[in-house]
């Protein structure tokens, strides 16, 4: 009851009782737990009941929850340093870390959240090549600025919105729609805007329509055309971010981006954000050039001293780390796919490392927007009440990526794949 007790009150003060609106749980036909605490891959709600957490925070935390290095960091950082709004050396060793050890990024600007990490690499890829036109693809997201508000996935998919009431015609004006993995529908944009595009922006390995890897083929055409029609290439890594591997989705590619997006596990938890790539067009950004983007609360100390804290953990223990998270999801993956060919559950698994969606659809394969859209929401949601109910928290919402970490156990694993033996269509 203390949960429900808390949701009605929150609705009294918050909009739909919440702070953002996938955790509503508004498409389930439930309401959601009130989360109190979480230690390694448990979280437990207002009411004591525990849950093995598969969400994950939507992604940040692949060390587990209050992992001891991250919340030792937190609490001696605040000690001496809260907020300065001016330089501190925690930030340079956060660029630092950045520019070293992943390729394709020689200067980083710190933000505090993915959409503004991604809303900010638009305006540089605008200010640097002079041209105002955007292409996203369609069942990507890239956060709630304005201009990706259009056939974006995440919420807005799973609310079934074309996009958002308050987005005036001119904010969208300039964003191109393609079709994720469909190079006939990028060279189309780029034959008839091609002269007017500033950047193409990407989730390499999407996890807003669930998660679709992008082909390679595909990326290279990509390259080729932002080449020849001097445009910049995006890669938003966000969500994939040290989470398909330590070096994020790029490391999966040849291709070699012009900017990259990062937040989530960069922050271990807290809000963080950050863009980088070239010198040469970041030194466009302000003070050194005149693309302005500003934040008070941008590199602050704690956020910086979380976000190393976690960052150097993963670095110094990352084979043992991605091999592990590779080994439990394929535990899951492959038990989920024999269960459900015994039960005869339609389903389609897609992974990559600790990110992975469970489909149901009777397609074999998912590899673009069109594909997603065959799934049968009626047996998602019925899943997903059965998985809550049995202590497995998953993300409420079929076009969703559910994550692991360093601190779920095989046990964790058994449990889920218990969970499902019990769950009938
Ligand atoms: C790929 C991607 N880009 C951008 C965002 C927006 O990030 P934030 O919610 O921190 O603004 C998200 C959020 O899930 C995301 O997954």
């Amino acid at each position: 009851m203390r949960n429900e007790v808390i949701f009605h009150e929150s609705k009294k003060y918050m909009p739909g009782g919440v702070n953002s609106p996938v955790r509503s749980y508004k498409n389930t036909g439930m309401t959601p737990p009130i989360i109190k605490s979480g230690k390694g891959a448990i979280i437990v709600d207002e009411e004591g009941k525990a849950y093995v957490d598969f969400v994950l925070a939507w992604g940040p935390m692949l060390l587990g929850h209050s992992d001891k290095d991250v919340v030792k960091a937190i609490k001696e950082t605040s000690e001496s340093a809260i907020a300065f709004g001016a330089p501190t050396e925690l930030e340079l060793m956060m660029a630092k870390f950045l520019c070293k050890n992943l390729e394709n990024i020689e200067m980083v600007r710190m933000v505090n959240s993915g959409t503004e990490a991604t809303m900010s690499a638009i305006k540089l890829a605008r200010g640097y090549t002079k041209k105002s036109k955007i292409v996203k693809f369609a069942g990507c997201y890239h956060g709630h600025f304005d201009g990706f508000l259009i056939e974006a996935g995440s919420g807005v998919l799973t609310n079934g919105i074309p996009g958002s009431l308050g987005v005036p015609e001119e904010s969208i004006k300039n964003t191109l729609i393609a079709n994720y993995n469909d190079k006939e529908s990028i060279k189309e944009i780029f034959n008839t805007y091609g002269d007017d595009i500033a950047g193409v922006i990407i989730e390499p390995v999407a996890g807003n329509m669930g998660v679709i890897k992008a082909e390679d083929e595909f990326m290279n055409l990509l390259r080729e055309l932002c080449d020849e029609y001097k445009a910049l290439l995006i890669f938003d890594e966000v969500m994939s971010g040290f989470r398909v591997s330590f070096e994020g989705a790029q490391k999966l590619f040849k291709v070699k981006p012009d900017l990259i997006t990062y937040a989530k596990i960069m922050g271990g938890g807290l809000p963080c954000g950050a863009y980088g790539g070239k010198r040469e067009i970041m030194e466009w950004l302000s003070p050194v050039g005149g693309v302005y983007q500003a934040g008070t609360m941008s590199g602050n100390p704690i956020v910086m001293a979380a976000g190393l804290a976690t960052l150097n953990k993963i670095k110094n223990n990352k084979e043992e780390y991605y091999n592990k998270i590779e080994e439990l999801g394929k535990l899951l993956e492959d038990g989920m796919k024999e269960i459900a060919k015994e039960k005869s559950i339609p389903l389609t698994i897609n992974r990559c490392g600790g990110m992975m969606t469970i489909f149901f659809t009777e397609l074999e394969n998912v590899k673009k927007y069109e594909d997603v859209k065959t799934c049968d929401e009626e047996i998602f949601k019925k899943y997903f009440k059965h998985m809550i109910s049995r202590g497995i928290n998953i993300p409420p919402s079929q076009y969703e990526a559910l994550f692991l970490s360093v601190a779920h156990t095989e046990e964790d694993i058994n449990k889920f794949l218990e969970a499902f033996k019990e769950f009938n269509i």
